[in-house]
């Protein structure tokens, strides 16, 4: 069972998860109501609203973002090298410590 911190990149609070293998981050997020996911079109890879920061010490650890990801990443105001949409990063035991930011607003 993995445990995440999630921090609000706005104020700093933090929240820290432990979640069950094989479910999103932002499944994870939205089910133990941290604000700042809106999941809009519910894990489908298109809406863009679960968008978060992932820690660069975790990056080279997550499967590579999928071409429709990206694209849907870069047209973000707030994007940087280490967004990711939440709702297509699985958990797995491996991803056990995995920190990210929630961004101030999604758009
Ligand atoms: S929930 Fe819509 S893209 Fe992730």
């Amino acid at each position: 069972m993995p445990k995440i911190t999630c921090i609000n990149d706005y104020d700093g609070s933090r929240w820290e998860l432990n979640v069950d293998s094989g479910c999103s981050v932002m499944e994870a997020t939205v089910n133990n109501n941290v604000p700042g996911i809106v999941a809009e079109c519910g894990g489908s890879c298109s809406c863009a609203t679960c968008h978060v920061y992932v820690d660069e010490s975790w990056l080279g650890k997550l499967e590579e973002a999928t071409q429709e990801e990206k694209d849907l990443i870069e047209f973000l105001d707030g994007a940087r090298s280490n967004s990711r949409l939440s709702c297509q990063v699985l958990l797995t035991d491996e991803l056990d410590g995995l920190t990210l930011r929630i961004p101030e607003s999604q758009e």
